[in-house]
Parts: structure tokens; C-alpha cells; sequence
């Protein structure tokens, strides 16, 4: 789909690459004779991964996004409790951790210092560590028992886009290798997780052939100074990154929350000014994320009374979500665990529109680089 349209910006082209680098992500890593995961990079053996106790997992910006839906995918699938650190913080909250451990450390570049130098941390203390990066022979990389290359293609633009969703994909995978190892995934879940693991390029390739809808959202809104982004559990990492897209691109003054959060303060700013982006997506055959599609309807009522605009993220076929909301985008039906990585395709969109039609230069955002190698 790339390869054959011409796009102004490296930003809308990586956008527009991420059905290949999900494909080069996930199709390696699957054994479909066996029916199951295979991630022999990973150095590390399966009953040390069996005997695990705990995961840390570090890394910065939007790769720190990344971690936060592992986190609930590990969780979920291995029964493992998972910390998630910011890696500028991890040094100094003297982290306990130790033997019996994994520490993975998420880093597109594979040389942001905070992140490398977290990792020298996690191993002094005898923590075993994996690396998650997009570049091969990357200091992170070298310096880790293991590493998962992302194989998203070199990532120009200063935004990170196709390597976030790349790392989703391969912390499902090693969610679902160590569910499968620990004994928490059945045979028959792995091979469902498989399916819709593969399906995900393609799903992503039908939100991307409906761009046109998200560009003229952000024909209408590309004035507004100030955005809220609201997602529960694991897609309040996605309205994180929504923010931060926007945030970085376009200069926006955006925020992501936490759905339920908004009742503990931020409700005091909503009026019709303040655009409320609403991640209301359901997987109908999960009774879990249901209730929470139930909150997220009561949420958007409660908002809709005190006035706010409000862009919706729904799942396609769902009829309740667009009455509420001043405008809705659909993303294809995907379980939650992996719903995040279709979510933030229409949010990387609407943050690269917004920034193209207010004339900024999109891949060279203002004071950021593309690797923090200073601390
Ligand atoms: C946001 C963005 C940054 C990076 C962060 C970490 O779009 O690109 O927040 O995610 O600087 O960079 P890496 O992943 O290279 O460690």
C-alpha cells in the first residue's frame, strides 16, 4: 500500500507502512505447523521463564506507551505482575529488583541513554533483560541476555509511529510465549491469538483506506488549541499516545487520561471547547471488556450532559457509541488485548492531518530529536 502512493511526509508514509511492518513483526515469529510462537532471540531459557516472578518494564515516550499494553497483555496471558517505569525515573526510585526477574527495555533507536542506562542498572542487580528495539546491533540490544527486533524499517520521521505498533505486536507475542510456557494459555487460545495476530495487517489496511474520514475531522478541528484524550485499561496507553502524537506534531496542548479518572478533576475543564477523544471500542465475545464498553456508554452520557464534543473510537458494527458522539471512527473488530494496535492508526492520522493543514514541518517537530542519547 506504501510502496505504491507518493506521500509529502516520511510521517504519513511510516503511517501508511505499518501493515508491512506488522507483517515483518509477527509472521516470522509464528510456527503455524506447531501452532504457537516461536522467539528464539530471547536467550532466554524456558524453564528460567518458567520460574519467573515479576517484569519490569522500562523505556521512554511513546516506547513507555508500548510497555503499558504489555504490561496488561502479560498480565492477562502469563499471570506475571508487571511494573512499567519511566526510564528517566527507574534509576531513581532505586529500583528493587533482582534474581528471578526479567527486565525488558523498550527503545526504538536503541540508544536513548535513560533507557540504556537502566538496563546497566537492571543487570547489576542480576535481573535477567531483554531488549525491544528497531535496530539491529543497537547499544540496548548488545548490552541485553536477549532482544526482539521489531523489523519495522528504519523510522525517520521524529514521531514514532510504525515502531510503536511493531512493539505492541511483539509484546503480544512474548505475552503469549511466556502464557504458553507458564501453562496459562491453552492450545486452543494460542491458535485463536495466532489468527488474529495475523489478521491485524489487514485490518490495519482497511482503517488506512478510509483516511479521507479522519482527514476531514481534522479539517474541523485543526484550530482547537486543547484536547482530551480518555481511554480505560489497556487503551488508556493508546489515549496517552494519542495525546502525545498530537502534542508533538501539531503543538497542541493535549492530555490523555484515564476514562474513570475524569470524575477526579479534569471534568471541570470540559465544555463544547475542549474536543474529548474517547476510546469506546468492545470485543463483544469477551465479557470482561463489555462492562467496560457498559462504563464507557454511561461515561459519554455524563459527558454529553455537561456539553462536550466528543470524537469516539468504536468498534465497527456498533450502534450505540455513534449516537453519543459528535463524530465516530470505527476500527475493525479485534480482542482487546489486541485492539490497542488498531486504535492508534486513526489517532497517528488525525494528529499527522491536524499538524500538515496547520503548516508545520511534521517530521522535524520543534526541540525534539529522534535519539535522547544524553540523560
Ligand atoms: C514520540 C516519540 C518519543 C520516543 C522516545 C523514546 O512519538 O517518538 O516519545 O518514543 O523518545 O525513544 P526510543 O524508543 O528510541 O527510546
Amino acid at each position: 500500500m506504501a510502496e505504491t502512493r507518493k506521500f509529502p511526509h516520511h510521517l504519513i508514509r511510516e503511517i501508511f507502512e505499518q501493515p508491512d511492518a506488522l507483517r515483518r513483526a509477527i509472521e516470522p515469529r509464528i510456527s503455524l505447523a506447531e501452532g504457537r510462537v516461536q522467539l528464539d532471540e530471547i536467550h532466554i531459557s524456558r524453564e528460567e521463564l518458567r520460574a519467573l516472578r515479576r517484569i519490569n518494564i522500562v523505556a521512554s515516550g511513546t516506547s513507555r506507551h508500548a510497555g503499558m499494553t504489555g504490561q496488561y497483555m502479560m498480565q492477562e496471558l502469563a499471570g506475571v505482575p508487571v511494573d512499567v517505569d519511566y526510564a528517566s525515573e527507574f534509576e531513581y526510585r532505586n529500583p528493587v529488583i533482582g534474581r528471578g526477574e526479567l527486565s525488558i527495555f523498550i527503545t526504538q533507536s536503541g540508544e536513548t541513554a535513560d533507557t540504556t542506562a537502566s538496563q546497566r542498572e537492571a543487570r547489576q542487580k542480576g535481573s535477567r533483560t531483554i531488549a525491544i528495539s528497531n535496530v539491529e546491533g543497537s547499544t540496548i540490544a548488545r548490552e541485553a541476555d536477549g532482544f526482539i527486533y521489531t523489523h519495522a524499517g528504519p523510522e525517520i520521521s521524529i514521531a514514532s509511529t510504525k515502531a510503536f505498533t511493531a512493539q505492541m505486536a511483539c509484546l503480544f507475542l512474548f505475552a503469549l510465549y511466556l502464557g504458553e510456557i507458564k501453562e496459562k494459555v491453552s492450545k486452543a487460545l494460542a491458535q485463536s491469538y495466532i489468527g488474529e495476530l495475523l489478521a491485524l495487517p489487514k485490518k490495519t489496511e482497511t482503517i488506512l483506506a478510509a483516511s479521507d474520514q479522519v482527514e476531514k475531522l481534522a479539517e474541523l478541528y485543526y484550530r482547537v488549541d486543547d484536547f482530551m484524550f480518555l481511554g480505560r485499561a489497556i487503551h488508556y496507553p493508546i489515549a496517552m499516545d494519542g495525546a502525545l502524537k498530537l502534542k508533538e506534531v501539531s503543538y497542541i496542548h493535549a492530555e490523555g487520561y484515564p476514562t474513570g479518572e475524569a470524575k477526579h478533576g479534569p471534568n471541570a475543564l470540559i465544555d463544547f471547547r475542549l474536543p474529548l477523544v474517547m476510546i469506546a471500542t468492545c470485543d463483544r465475545n469477551d465479557a470482561g471488556s463489555v462492562v467496560r464498553y457498559d462504563q464507557n456508554v454511561s461515561n459519554m452520557e455524563g459527558f454529553k450532559k455537561q456539553g462536550a464534543t466528543l470524537i469516539a473510537l468504536a468498534t465497527e458494527g456498533d450502534t450505540i457509541v455513534p449516537q453519543l458522539a459528535n463524530h465516530t471512527i470505527f476500527i475493525p473488530a479485534a480482542p482487546e488485548l489486541l485492539s490497542p494496535i488498531l486504535e492508534i492508526v486513526p489517532l497517528q492520522l488525525f494528529a499527522y492531518y491536524v499538524a500538515a493543514k496547520r503548516g508545520l514541518d511534521v517530521d522535524h517537530p520543534r526541540n525534539l530529536v529522534k535519539a535522547v542519547t544524553l540523560e
